[in-house]
C-alpha cells in the first residue's frame, strides 16, 4: 500500500462541542473535549489528505498538516462546513448542541425572577450534508450513546442517510479521557473494535477510509 494513500483527497472533519450563547457571559454546550476528532484529523493528514478541521471551542493544538477553522456556535459550524465544500470525505465528530438560544444583548440579572430559556433547534449539519447537492462520496457520522449502542446507531445511520456511523459507548469515562470503545456500522454490518487509545482509533479509521476510497 502507498504510504500516503489519501494524497489528492480533501477530507472535512468537525470536532469539539459548540457553545450557544444565552447572554454575553453564559452559554449552553455539549460535553466534548474534541480529542477524538482532532486525532482523526491528524491521522488523515498523515495519510496524505488535505484536511479541513472545523473546530468548536476546545483547548487543543492543531494537528500537523491540518487547516483549522475555529467556530463557536452550531450555526457558525454549519456555515464553515458549507464554505469548506466540496470534500471527498466528511467525518463529523463534533458534538453540536441540538438547541440554541436567541441570546440576550445584556447580561441577564439575578433577582429578576427565573428567566425562561426558549430553545430553538440548531441545524443538523450531518443530515443536511447527506441530503444536499454536494454530499461527500464517503460520509461518516458519530453517535455517542449510553445504552443499546449498536441498535440506536444503526437507526441513526439510516435516518441520517450516512455511509458509516462510528458508535461510541459514552456510559464510562470516554469524555475527555484518552481511550474509546467504538463500533463501525456500515451497510455491510457492524465491526466491534476493542477499547483503544483515541489516537489508535483515529489511525485505524483513517486507514479504513483510505481503503474504502481505493
Ligand atoms: O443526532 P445526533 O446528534 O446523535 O447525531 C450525531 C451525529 O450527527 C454526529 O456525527 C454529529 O457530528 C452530527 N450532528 C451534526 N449537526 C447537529 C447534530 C449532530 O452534524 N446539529
Amino acid at each position: 500500500l502507498p504510504t500516503r494513500p489519501l494524497a489528492g483527497r480533501h477530507v472535512l472533519v468537525t470536532a469539539g462541542p459548540t457553545h450557544e450563547p444565552i447572554d454575553p457571559v453564559r452559554y449552553i454546550a455539549n460535553r466534548s473535549s474534541g480529542r477524538q476528532g482532532f486525532a482523526i484529523a491528524g491521522a488523515l493528514a498523515r495519510l496524505g489528505a488535505r484536511v479541513t478541521l472545523v473546530a468548536g471551542p476546545v483547548d487543543l493544538p492543531t494537528p500537523v498538516g491540518v487547516t483549522r477553522v475555529d467556530v463557536e456556535t452550531g450555526g457558525q459550524m454549519a456555515e464553515a462546513v458549507d464554505t469548506a465544500l466540496p470534500a471527498d470525505v466528511a467525518v463529523m465528530v463534533a458534538a453540536v448542541a441540538d438547541w440554541r438560544v436567541d441570546p440576550a444583548a445584556q447580561k441577564i440579572k439575578k433577582g429578576a425572577g427565573e428567566p425562561a430559556l426558549r430553545l430553538l433547534p440548531n441545524p443538523d449539519i450531518l443530515a443536511g450534508l447527506a441530503a444536499g447537492p454536494r454530499r461527500p462520496r464517503l460520509l461518516i457520522g458519530f453517535a455517542a450513546e449510553t445504552e443499546r449502542v449498536v441498535e440506536h446507531a444503526t437507526a441513526k445511520r439510516v435516518r441520517k442517510g450516512v455511509d458509516w456511523i462510528v458508535a461510541n459507548d459514552v456510559s464510562g469515562d470516554v469524555m475527555g479521557g484518552g481511550a474509546n470503545t467504538v463500533h463501525i456500522l456500515t451497510a455491510d454490518g457492524v465491526e466491534d473494535w476493542p477499547r483503544l487509545p483515541k489516537d489508535e482509533v483515529a489511525a485505524r479509521l483513517a486507514q479504513r477510509i483510505a481503503e474504502a476510497l481505493t
